[in-house]
């Protein structure tokens, strides 16, 4: 089955069940600041999942184009070197909104797998989330996968949730546990069952993902229940292929095999001559190309900024593997005719955007062959040092001169088993931003022409000034006469009562008023080093040079930004004492809302330390100490023991802020008394950079509301269970107990229900031809307890063929066993299919043991009754 036709059989098959078909969504998703690129069907539907969105369907199927290289799911580095990592992967999935859930869509997935792609069931195996025994038993009592082909996986990667079948959009969004479906490309290739140590072979490959969304994650990390469970599958299109059309690697399936042909086509012609047509590289070109193409369709262009210096990887990445082949004129457009040809009836905006697509590649191929051979003799003289890692300075400079993206330089060091200091990279790079800011900055300054007097600055004491005169008023970046109604400005005055953002404190919000005007200023940013912009909209009336106004802080903005801000310094003062003295400020964010504060210190903090430094700011907090400034000469300030921070430029005079038992140079606002603060509390503590602490704080009415809302949790948990707070973890403790206790004696029970069971049913065997027949049902057995009954029967048996069956609700479950000295004669497998089409359903397993499932229990006597005769005619 060619590739076309599979993904036309794939939403044909769920147009049958009731799906809508629903085209592809742009590989750049519309409105999601969260994604970088499509990674999966599901994107288009996050808001439907969510409840925010309703469509007319609750049912749809899509073949949904998708990037993989940035961001949550990145395959980047993979492409080329594996059979089935794509940069580009087209995803067929089904969708359910709230319509059906794990029952339908597990049995929709058997079916289409099964009778329309016509997969042996053996191939198949499947995973489930370890705590998801719905799953489990749907697959193994209502399909009939045998136990030994299901895998239970937990959180295997290092946290609640954190699991291959666990399935997560991003950091935030829809989410939940999933069963994947894996295919057995046989014994003869390398590699172990998913959840074994050696999974990452190629013998059993995940096709199919089926996730039973139920959560929304947020940002902190909470898990909401979504409004109605939904289920989202994905099935990437190649490795179906691969396995319909028996090949190995996903470049063997019949669109790889053009888009090959077309990449030496274009590299030997470019000067390659006659490249070996199995090398890697092509691979690696002709998995970009597609990724390249309908990123710039959806309006991507190479850039050195998000999706477009991602689009600029790839786009370098493949045009190195040419060079490296012999290519030495651009190469990459020209296969575009072959990428259309093969896939521009299923997507048409492909073959629309031909035209625009040849020319943006074909562009930034040229620029890129300009630098290139420079480049690589650069880094060949690098590897040639026989050096294993190269250093930062030189991936930079490949980077900044020669336009060699640094997992472009990796790539390259990968193939001679060599290594790039990212770290050493990363510093040149922050380095060269820190002066790029500075520089934008300036050009800001430069941009906001200014010469006039400085702004004299008085709110220190003030948030309310009167008579303020406008000196400059900027719309558009640019000095204009007048700002009028509806118009983003720039306001800067004379005298003004608005901090400007610095030393980490966020600028001040409020307003400016005069009879006929008023702005609402958003935020208060430095023009120059003294001369405040207030930036703001105007709502009513027109702002002019010379006007006045009164200028107003928002109050209540300010008071929560210096609570914060005076807790920081005693925050502070306070991990000094508590960790020691290596503890420097690495960087501050006060705002409104908490305090973020980054330290040198190398381990985590712990529970002890936390509350230590709590309790030493809530003391002086208590205490209600006043806070004094003092404007100094530097000298004295250092005599003074205030504390400075490293590396920090500071004038020859210095405000130096005493509040509590702690004495900073800080040009900041701060409370008059440290009572104002009124409550201290770290909310979180984390490692951000090697060496590098952050804590989040929160004061004042925010930690009240903080403390609130734990407060609430922990009531409601408790009104769950019944318990009053303090005796929560001693209840938990014991539930736990309990539940370990009814684990055992369920199981327990289980093999003392099959034993007696056992018994009675040795007796009912029935001697054919020398071999021991038995057919019965077992009443509430599940699929173990078959399975176990099974031995025993077999044991006492010793030479025999049985059938047991068991019924839940309408659904037949089917175990057929035949003792070993009779499997050359008769074979559980197909014994167990004989039982099992008479009441609709179908299995299979082993020669001694095979498992099914059906849906027509009424069938079921009749089909037993029948057991005798067919061994009897087989023997
Ligand atoms: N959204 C799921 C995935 O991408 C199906 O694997």
């Amino acid at each position: 089955m060619k590739a076309a036709e599979i993904r036309q059989t794939f939403l044909k098959f769920f147009e049958s069940k009731g799906h809508t078909i629903v085209a592809s969504s742009p590989v750049v998703p519309g409105d999601d600041p969260t994604l970088l690129f499509t990674n999966a069907g599901m994107n288009q539907f996050k808001d439907v999942f969510l409840g925010f969105d309703k469509r007319a369907y609750t049912r749809a199927t899509t073949s949904q184009k998708c990037i993989r290289a940035g961001g949550k799911h990145n395959d980047l580095d993979n492409v080329g070197y594996t059979a089935r990592h794509h940069t580009f992967f087209e995803m067929l999935g089904n969708f359910s909104f709230g319509d059906y859930f794990k029952h339908d869509a597990i049995q929709y997935a058997w079916e289409l797998l099964t009778t329309k792609f016509m997969l042996p069931a053996e191939k198949l195996w499947v995973t489930v989330y370890a705590e998801d025994d719905e799953a489990y038993d749907i697959w193994h009592k209502v399909v009939g996968v045998p136990a030994e082909r299901i895998i239970r996986i937990g959180d295997n990667k290092g946290g609640r949730y954190a699991s291959d079948n666990f399935w997560m959009m991003g950091d935030t969004g829809p989410c939940g546990p999933c069963t994947e479906i894996f295919y057995d490309h046989g014994p003869e290739i390398a590699g172990g069952p998913p959840g074994s140590p050696d999974e990452d072979g190629d013998r059993y490959i995940e096709i199919w993902n089926n996730v039973f969304m139920q959560f929304n994650r947020t940002e902190d990390g909470v898990m909401h229940k979504l409004p109605k469970p939904s289920v989202d599958t994905g099935m990437g299109l190649e490795r179906l292929a691969a396995v319909l059309q028996h090949v190995h690697s996903n470049y063997e399936i019949d669109t790889f095999v053009a888009l090959l042909a077309a990449a030496k086509a274009a590299v030997d012609g470019a000067g390659a001559g006659d490249c070996d047509k199995d090398s890697a590289s092509l691979k690696v070109i002709a998995d970009h190309i597609r990724a390249c193409s309908f990123t710039i369709v959806d309006g991507v262009i190479p850039g050195n900024e998000g999706r477009g210096y991602v689009l600029r990887r790839i786009a370098r990445r493949a045009i190195r593997h040419g060079y490296k082949l012999g290519a030495r004129t651009p190469f990459f457009h020209k296969i575009l005719p072959e990428l259309v040809n093969q896939m521009g009836d299923a997507y048409p905006e492909l073959r629309q955007g031909e035209a625009r697509v040849t020319a943006v590649l074909k562009q930034e191929e040229e620029r890129f062959f300009q630098t290139i051979e420079r480049g690589m003799e650069i880094l060949e003289a690098a590897l040639a040092t026989g050096t294993k890692v190269i250093d930062g300075e030189t991936a930079f400079k490949l980077h900044d001169t020669f336009g060699f993206p640094v997992d472009l330089t990796a790539d390259v060091c990968r193939e001679r088993g060599v290594t790039v200091d990212q770290a050493g990279f990363d510093a040149a790079m922050a380095r060269q931003r820190e002066q790029a800011r500075a520089a934008g900055k300036f050009k800001m300054a430069a941009g906001l022409a200014y010469t006039g007097s400085p702004t004299t600055f008085h709110g220190y004491d003030e948030l309310l000034r009167e008579a303020s005169r406008v000196v400059q008023v900027y719309v558009d970046g640019s000095p204009v006469d007048v700002a009028r109604a509806g118009d983003d400005a720039v306001i800067v005055l004379d005298h003004t009562p608005f901090y400007a953002e610095s030393g980490g404190q966020v600028g001040d919000t409020g307003e400016l008023r005069n009879a006929s005007t008023r702005v609402v200023v958003e935020d208060t940013m430095k023009i120059q080093a003294d001369v405040f912009g207030h930036h703001g909209r105007v709502l009513e009336g027109e702002v002019k040079v010379g006007d006045t106004f009164t200028a107003r802080v928002n109050a209540e903005h300010r008071a929560r930004t210096v609570r914060n801000h005076s807790a920081t310094h005693l925050m502070h003062k306070a991990l000094r004492e508590v960790l020691g003295t290596h503890v420097q400020q690495k960087g501050s964010l006060v705002n409104a809302e908490r305090t973020r504060f980054d330290f040198a210190h190398t381990s985590p903090m712990t529970e002890a330390q936390i509350k230590e430094v709590e309790a030493k700011v809530n003391a002086e907090i208590l205490a209600n100490a006043a806070a004094q400034a003092e404007v100094m000469a530097l000298d004295d300030a250092q005599k003074s023991g205030a504390m400075m921070l490293f590396g920090e430029k500071y004038g020859d005079t210095v405000r130096v802020l005493s509040i509590g038992s702690s004495k900073e140079l800080c040009g900041g606002t701060h409370v008059q008394r440290t009572g104002d603060i009124g409550l201290f509390k770290i909310v979180s503590e984390s490692g951000v950079a090697a060496g590098i602490r952050r804590v989040e704080a929160v004061t004042g009415a925010n930690a009240l509301a903080y403390l609130q809302s734990l407060e609430h949790t922990v009531n409601e948990v408790a009104a769950s269970l019944k318990a009053a707070p303090a005796e929560l973890s001693s209840r938990i403790g014991s539930l736990q107990d309990q539940l370990r206790a009814l684990e055992k004696e369920v199981a327990s029970l289980k093999g003392k229900l099959a034993s007696s069971q056992g018994d009675e049913l040795v007796a009912q065997a029935v001697d054919v031809k020398g071999i021991k027949v038995l057919a019965a049902t077992l009443q509430g057995a599940d699929a173990a307890t078959l399975r176990a009954t099974m031995d025993q029967l077999k044991n006492k048996l010793k030479t025999a063929a049985i059938v047991l069956a068991a019924v839940d609700g309408g659904k037949v479950q089917i175990a057929a066993g035949v003792t070993a000295d009779t499997i050359s004669k008769l074979k559980a497998g197909e014994l167990v299919n004989f039982v099992a089409q008479q009441v609709g359903g179908k299995g299979g397993g082993k020669p001694d043991m095979a498992m099914a499932g059906g849906t027509d229990a009424a069938a079921l006597p009749a089909a037993l009754a029948g057991v005798q005769a067919w061994v009897s005619e087989r023997l």
